[in-house]
C-alpha cells in the first residue's frame, strides 16, 4: 500500500467573537478538546463548524497528529467509503491500485466527517461498527482489520434526531456520534459579534479601512443566511471596491439599506427553477428521492427552492399534504418520511392558504408538522389534511 499522509494542524485557529453564544461554544470544545470523545457539530452553513473542529483538535493532545476531513455530500459510495476506509485494487471499478483510507490516515489524529447527513445507509453502518470496534477493513480486503486510534468529528447542518425519526439516519449511530454536541449559533443570533468580525476581515485584507458606526449596526441588523462566511465576502468586497477609507451607510450593498430588495432580486431565478423542479418530479423525469433529495442535501437545491416546488405542488393538491404523495411519485409509506423530512429541514410550507376555503376557521392559528403527522388530529383539529377530492 502507499505510504500513508495528512494534515497537521497544530496552531489553534484564531476564534473571533466575544458574545455569551459563543463563549458558551469555545467552553465546550475546550471540554472536547481535553478528551478523546467523538464530537457532534450542529449548526447552519457557515456557522463555523469546520473551524471549531481544527480548534478542537488543535488544543487536544492529538495536535501534531493528523486532522483529516471527508465530505459526505461530495464524495458518493463506493468512493466515499473508499476514502475513508481504503480499497483493495479491483474491490471496484476504478479502484486500479490499493488506496489507504483516511481513517488509516488520520492514526492517532482526527478525523472530521462533514455533512454526515448525506452519508449512505451503508456507509452510517461502517462508520457505526469503526465507532464500536475502532477497527478499520479496506474495501475487497480479506485479512485481518487494522485497529487506529482516531477522533471522530462529525458535522452537519441538518437535524439528525428528526432525520433518525424518518429512518433516513441511524438512531444507534446518531447515539454514538453526540456524545458530547456543540451547536453553533447563527450570527443573527450574535448580532455582538458582527464588529469584530469585521475588523477580523479587515485585518486580514492589510487594508487602512474603517466601517462608520451607522454602517456597523446595518449589518449587525442584517438577517445574514450565510452567516460568517457571507459576512467576510461581503466585507471583503467593500474593503476592496468602496475606494474610500471610511465604508458609510451609502457604500453598503442595496439590501443592506433598503431590507427585502435582495430578496426581489432573486426572485425570478428562483421561480425558474422551482418551476423546473416541479416539472421534473410530476413528470417523474427527476426521481425526489433519488435525485432532489441528494440536490438539497448537498445545498445545490436550497430550502426555499424545495419549499417552493411544495407550494406549486399543493397548489395542484388544493393543500393536501397526503396527494402529494403520488403526484411527486412516491409510494403511499413515503407519507411520513416526507413529513419527517421536511419537519427536519425546516422545509414545511403552510398548505391551508392552498386549500378551498370552506371555513373561516381553517386559516387561523399557527401551522405544525405535527398538525400532518397523525391524519385522524389533523383531519379533526384543523381540517388540513383531507385529499383534495374531499374537500
Ligand atoms: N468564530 C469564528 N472566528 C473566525 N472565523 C470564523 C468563525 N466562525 C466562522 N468563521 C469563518 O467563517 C467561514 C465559514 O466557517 P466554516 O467553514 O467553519 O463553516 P461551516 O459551519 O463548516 O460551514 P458549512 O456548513 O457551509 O460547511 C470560514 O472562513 C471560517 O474561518
Ligand atoms: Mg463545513
Amino acid at each position: 500500500m502507499p505510504r500513508a499522509t495528512g494534515d497537521t494542524a497544530t496552531l489553534p485557529p484564531i476564534m473571533v467573537g466575544t458574545s455569551a453564544a459563543i463563549r458558551e461554544v469555545l467552553v465546550l470544545a475546550d471540554r472536547a478538546a481535553a478528551g478523546h470523545a467523538t464530537v457532534l457539530l450542529t449548526g447552519e452553513s457557515g456557522t463555523g463548524k469546520d473551524l471549531i473542529a481544527r480548534y478542537i483538535h488543535a488544543r487536544s493532545s492529538r495536535a501534531a497528529r493528523p486532522f483529516v476531513t471527508v465530505n459526505c455530500a461530495v464524495v458518493k459510495d463506493p468512493l466515499l467509503e473508499s476514502d475513508c476506509f481504503g480499497h483493495i485494487k479491483g474491490s471496484f471499478v476504478g479502484a486500479q491500485r490499493d488506496a489507504v483510507g483516511k481513517l488509516e490516515l488520520a492514526d492517532s489524529g482526527a478525523i472530521l466527517i462533514d455533512e454526515i447527513s448525506c452519508a449512505s445507509m451503508r456507509m452510517q453502518v461502517r462508520l457505526l461498527e469503526f465507532l464500536e470496534t475502532g477497527e478499520v477493513q479496506p474495501l475487497g480486503a480479506s485479512g485481518p482489520p487494522r485497529r487506529v486510534d482516531v477522533r471522530l468529528i462529525a458535522a452537519t447542518n441538518a437535524n439528525l434526531t428528526l432525520l433518525a425519526h424518518s429512518g433516513v439516519f441511524r438512531e444507534d449511530l446518531l447515539y454514538r456520534l453526540r456524545v458530547a454536541h456543540i451547536h453553533l449559533p447563527a450570527l443573527r443570533d450574535r448580532p455582538d459579534d458582527v464588529a469584530a468580525f469585521v475588523a477580523h476581515t479587515i485585518q486580514r485584507t492589510g487594508r487602512a479601512v474603517r466601517f462608520s458606526d451607522q454602517a456597523l449596526a446595518l449589518l449587525a441588523g442584517y438577517h445574514w443566511p450565510g452567516n460568517v462566511r457571507e459576512l467576510q465576502t461581503t466585507v471583503e468586497q467593500l474593503v476592496w471596491m468602496a475606494g474610500v477609507s471610511v465604508i458609510d451607510v451609502q457604500h453598503l450593498p442595496a439590501p443592506f439599506r433598503t431590507p427585502g430588495l435582495r430578496v426581489v432580486s432573486m426572485v425570478e431565478r428562483r421561480r425558474q427553477l422551482a418551476d423546473d423542479l416541479y416539472a421534473g418530479v410530476i413528470a417523474r423525469t427527476i426521481s425526489f428521492w433519488g435525485e432532489l433529495y441528494p440536490l438539497f442535501l448537498s445545498r445545490d437545491v436550497t430550502r426555499h427552492d424545495l419549499r417552493e416546488v411544495l407550494r406549486r405542488g399543493l397548489r395542484t393538491t388544493s393543500g393536501s399534504y397526503r396527494a402529494l404523495i403520488p403526484l411527486f411519485g412516491m409510494e403511499p409509506h413515503d407519507y411520513k418520511r416526507l413529513l419527517n423530512f421536511l419537519a427536519a429541514h425546516d422545509c414545511n410550507v403552510d398548505p391551508r392558504p392552498f386549500r378551498k376555503r370552506t371555513t373561516g376557521t381553517a386559516d387561523r392559528g399557527s401551522f405544525t408538522m405535527a398538525m400532518l403527522e397523525n391524519p385522524r388530529k389533523a383531519s379533526s383539529e384543523s381540517s388540513v389534511e383531507r385529499p383534495s377530492a374531499e374537500s
